[in-house]
């Protein structure tokens, strides 16, 4: 099988402190325009390779990294760091929108980045509103305080600030662990729907959502990526928790 370069390519990563392995040789293909989800259990390292991504484990002084993070086909270290982190976004686990207007916080980005007439910015804030499926909900609400909507709406709101300084990679480390059924459905479908435009990394915890959203699922385990289609998980007892994953996966 030949394998085509992803947007991103991890090549042999190693992340570590002075105590402990954290991750162990990562090889690792991002595809571009696809949901490409990574699972494991908690502590596996799933937040440490994304951070990896776009260079946030340098803010973390204990950890040493080496082996490859390649984005394009470049290494990540030799883009600027603000230019990297803008065109590979992140969206956490918990909503965490700025104490500001729902306006404010989507037209944060790009007034930090380019220089817009009001009119464009406020296209801008449209546009990444629409894309993130909040658009109806709030457009006469945009000078409303960010900390008043819901739950998934704040996740949403995070979603199109995301959005708004146009990335080519958007990354979600369990974005919906904090929210009720209904307000994750809505961010599993708008998910699928950002693969047109966009590349898709989702972290979960969630088996019934990778495999709903995913078009490639990545099982990590002990900092390890393991080949569950060949069943590497099912033959080693060191596996032995990853097998409950393995099995989710597999119905
Ligand atoms: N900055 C850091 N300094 C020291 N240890 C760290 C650091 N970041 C992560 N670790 C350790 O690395 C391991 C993996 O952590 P990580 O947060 O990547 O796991 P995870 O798979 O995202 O877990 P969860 O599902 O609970 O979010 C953990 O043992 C954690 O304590
Ligand atoms: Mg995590």
């Amino acid at each position: 099988m030949i394998r085509m370069p992803g947007i991103i390519e991890v090549r042999d990563l190693n992340v570590a402190t002075d105590r402990q392995q954290i991750l162990s040789n990562v090889h690792l293909t991002i595809k571009e325009n696809a949901v490409n989800t990574i699972v494991g259990p908690s502590g596996s390292g799933k937040s440490t390779l994304i951070r990896t991504f776009n260079r946030l484990t340098e803010l973390y002084p204990k950890l040493r990294q080496n082996g490859q993070v390649l984005f394009h086909g470049k290494d990540v270290r030799d883009y600027r760091v603000i230019s990297l982190r803008r065109r590979i976004g992140l969206v956490f686990q918990k909503p965490n929108p700025f104490p500001a207007s729902i306006y404010d916080n989507v037209a944060f980005g790009p007034k930090l980045h380019m220089k817009l007439t009001r009119t464009k910015l406020d296209e801008i804030v449209h546009d990444s509103l629409v894309s993130a499926g909040l658009y109806d909900e709030v457009k006469h609400l945009l000078d409303k305080s960010a900390l008043e909507l819901s739950g998934g709406q704040q996740q949403r709101l995070c979603i199109a600030r995301a959005l708004a300084v146009q990335p080519e990679v958007l990354m979600m480390d369990e974005p919906t662990s904090s929210l009720d059924p209904i307000a994750k459905g809505k961010i599993e479908d708008l998910m699928m729907e950002l693969r047109n435009q966009y590349t898709v990394v989702l972290v979960t915890h969630d088996m019934g959502q990778a495999n709903r959203v995913s078009d490639s699922i990545d099982l990590l385990y002990n900092g390890r990526i393991v080949d569950y289609d060949k069943a590497e998980v099912m033959k080693m007892p060191e596996f032995e928790q990853a097998k409950h994953f393995v099995m989710k996966l597999a119905k």
